[in-house]
């Protein structure tokens, strides 16, 4: 007796399958699926069926009939949603694909990659030094010795973490030449050098022409004979290649501890090819009168430059009286900004990850 079951039992596990329909219609489950859990032959109706043999005779006609009426509901309602996906899964093999959407290098990456192609076809190998670097590297064996006053101009984020008797505090780098000394110790402390140097530096600054976090590339070449003529020609080399032809380079006098002569350079604008007016130039000088509203002056600076202080060859190794070297270092945001056709006069909005702005490079 224990093994029968009563025709209410029956009834609730009727009323059981007809719910689990109802979810798996509300899940779009394909018809194939579900004629297979429900009407195949080890599918769900099967198995009640087997079970009328457990009713007691008396009700085994009852039970017949609305097991009837189960597999007439049961393959009813899985015909009609046939019909419905099958238009769900219709497929145009002769229609058009749709093209997989795919991103690009940030305009920042790409500016890099083209900084480093132009260094490396005249011999240049690229480095990379940490971003997060001792107080000697970033200041000290650059010729900023502690308490310097120079040390100001590099509004410095340090690190809260113990201070090393030689190497000092831990600071976010301010500038790539931190990659100086260290490339002298790399290859030690052997000409030539010619390395150049991209990484992130961090700096407490924020406006039209400053991020906190932005990009320099540092150039470093250090052999026997080596002058400033060898760094002007570099100069107007990356100013042709980068900016197109018949761009020049300026060297103007500066002061950076850790090069002497120091320089700043600047790089004749596209838009007034180095005049500062945008009038015919056929005009007269005395007759121009527009002046250039990108440069103002015919020339935009970009970055620092000059010959390797000796105190700062000494500091990697190298011998002051044998060698020399020229260093010089550019922000690749603002160098990148300026090139013709882009107009992007705020160099926040590089970092704002608005894709309407990226998406146009
Ligand atoms: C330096 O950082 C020197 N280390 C450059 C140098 C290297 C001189 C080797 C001599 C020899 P300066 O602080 O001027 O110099 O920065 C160089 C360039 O970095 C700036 O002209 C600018 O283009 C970029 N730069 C500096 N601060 C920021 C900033 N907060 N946001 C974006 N770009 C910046």
């Amino acid at each position: 007796m224990e093994n029968k079951i009563t025709i209410e039992e029956l009834k609730s596990k009727i009323a059981d399958i007809k719910m689990q329909l109802v979810g798996d219609l509300g899940k779009n489950l394909a018809n194939e699926k579900l004629r297979i859990k429900y009407l195949a032959k080890k599918g769900l109706f099967n198995d009640l069926a087997k079970i009328i043999s457990k009713l007691e005779n008396s009700n085994k006609k009852e039970a017949g009939q609305l097991l009837n009426e189960l597999k007439i509901h049961l393959s009813d309602t899985i015909e009609k949603t046939d019909s419905n996906t099958s238009k769900k899964e219709w497929v145009d093999l002769t229609a058009p694909g749709i093209k997989p959407k795919t991103g690009h290098m940030h305009p920042v990456s790409q500016a890099m990659e083209e900084i480093t192609q132009i260094f490396e076809r005249i011999g240049f190998t690229r480095s990379r030094y940490p971003e997060v670097d001792w107080d000697w590297y970033v200041f000290e064996s650059l010729n900023m010795p502690k308490n310097h006053p120079a040390r100001d101009e590099w509004e410095t984020f340090f690190v809260d973490a113990p201070i090393d008797k030689k190497m000092g505090k831990v600071v976010l780098t301010t500038h790539t030449s931190n990659g100086q000394v260290r490339e002298m110790e790399r290859l030690n402390s052997r000409a030539p050098i010619r390395m150049i140097n991209i990484a992130r530096c961090y700096r407490r600054q924020q406006d039209a022409t400053h991020t906190q976090m932005f990009h320099q590339f540092e150039g470093l070449v250090i052999d026997k004979g080596i002058n400033i003529q060898h760094l002007k020609g570099t100069l107007d080399y990356f100013a042709e290649q980068f900016y197109g032809p018949g761009t020049k380079s300026r060297i103007r006098p500066f002061h950076f501890q850790f090069t002497e002569p120091s320089l700043e350079v600047d790089f004749s604008c596209h838009i007034c090819h180095g005049t500062g007016f945008l009038d015919d130039k056929t005009k007269k000088p005395e007759d121009k009168k527009t002046k250039c509203k990108f440069c103002k002056s015919g020339w935009h600076e970009v970055g620092g430059a000059g010959m390797v202080h000796p105190n700062v060859l000494k500091a990697g190794g190298f011998n002051p009286d044998i060698y020399t070297g020229f260093a010089f270092g550019w922000g690749v945001e603002r160098t990148y900004t300026l090139k013709e056709g882009l107009n992007i006069d705020d160099i926040r909005l590089l970092y704002s990850g608005d894709l309407r702005f990226l998406e146009q490079f």
